[in-house]
């Protein structure tokens, strides 16, 4: 089958070349799906897992990209829920050839249907930052309808599904962005818009949740904005951005108004919550933080249910 390809780890984005390979096997609790579009984040060639198996040996020449859309064509021994001929879409693993290819192999359970109306393209736009939204969100931010929701940078990748997402579930979206933004932002839905270039963030006032996709100074800013009892996410890497790392300090109370929920898979993003009022006040000689670092899972990017994931890091 044709591929892309990579194999020359210091190439960057100039290794990457049109090649054959042998046709995927389909492993047990596998699909192999023949790939109709595909999606490829370029920093993928930074990861580890790019040029590694699970069991650490060299796997190049390695086929990335995850996100993916296509059709079953054949079925590994064992596997359930899926049958040949569907249209399906998600993610194919970290560690094995991904979805630049003509044909890929991966485990069905990291595949949901595709409904017929719904365009391949579209689906393979979906569904790793749709799960880094929904996880960020829902996992961690536990947004519920009436709540207010911060999501900084709407017009991006994230930031936008989050926006509609936040809709969907009832919350009231407080959207930032560039002033070029603002009519994206209404577009998806955004109740309030706030042109980070012209307005004073600080003018969102208090809201329930932060969906922060920016770092820095506008994250740090960000959290004097969370009432008592919310929470706060951020997508930035703590290893790149000491804001990230702050995040918890960050806050204005940080005493821990319920047991931590152990999170059950890793996701994407920090999320550190608030106490609530009299009580945080009252124990603050005892602050504790709930928080946590994760990755992006891999599973049903319908449901993100029941996603494989790293072990999730307490911090600090
Ligand atoms: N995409 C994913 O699937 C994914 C998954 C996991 C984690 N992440 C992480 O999430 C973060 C966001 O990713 P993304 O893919 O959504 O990026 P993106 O598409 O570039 O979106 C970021 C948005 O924020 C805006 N923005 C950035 N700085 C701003 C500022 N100072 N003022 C106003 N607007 C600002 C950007 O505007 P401009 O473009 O005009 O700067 C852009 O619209 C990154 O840290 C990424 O590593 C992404």
């Amino acid at each position: 089958m044709k591929a892309i390809a990579v194999s020359d780890r210091e190439a960057g984005v100039a290794g990457l070349s049109f090649t054959d390979l042998p046709h995927p096997e389909a492993a047990s609790n596998d699909v192999v799906v023949r790939v109709h579009a595909a999606s490829f984040i370029f920093n993928e060639l930074e990861w580890p897992d790019t040029w590694t198996d699970r069991a650490g040996r060299d796997r190049t020449p390695s086929v990335p990209g995850h996100d993916l859309s296509g059709v079953v064509v054949e079925l590994g021994y064992g596997t359930t829920g899926l049958s040949v001929g569907q249209r399906v879409f998600g993610l194919a693993d970290w560690a094995r050839n991904g979805s630049l290819a003509e044909y890929t192999a991966v485990e069905a359970r990291n595949l949901a249907p595709l409904p017929i109306d719904i365009d391949h393209t579209v689906a393979a736009a979906l569904p790793i930052s749709g799960l880094t939204a929904w996880q960020g969100l829902f996992d961690h931010g536990h947004l519920t309808a009436g709540q207010t929701v911060l999501i900084h940078g709407v017009a991006g990748a994230v930031g936008s599904i989050a926006v509609q997402l936040a809709r969907e579930v009832g919350a009231r979206v407080i959207g930032t962005g560039r002033t070029a933004d603002r009519d994206r932002a209404a577009a998806l839905g955004v109740h309030t818009f706030l042109d980070l270039d012209t307005e004073k963030l600080e003018d969102a006032g208090e809201v329930d949740v932060v969906f922060d996709v920016i770092g820095g100074d506008i994250l740090a800013r960000s959290a004097a904005l969370v009432r008592a009892g919310g929470t706060l996410v951020t997508h930035r890497r703590a290893a790149e951005d000491p804001a990230a790392r702050r995040a918890g300090t960050l806050l204005p109370c940080r005493t821990r108004s319920r047991p931590a929920r152990r999170p059950r898979r890793a996701s994407t993003g920090w999320a550190a919550q608030t106490g609530g009022g009299r009580r945080a006040a009252t124990r603050r000689s005892r602050r504790r933080i709930r928080s946590r670092q994760t990755h992006p899972r891999q599973d049903d990017p319908a449901r993100s249910r029941r996603l494989t994931g790293r072990r999730p890091k307490q911090w600090p």
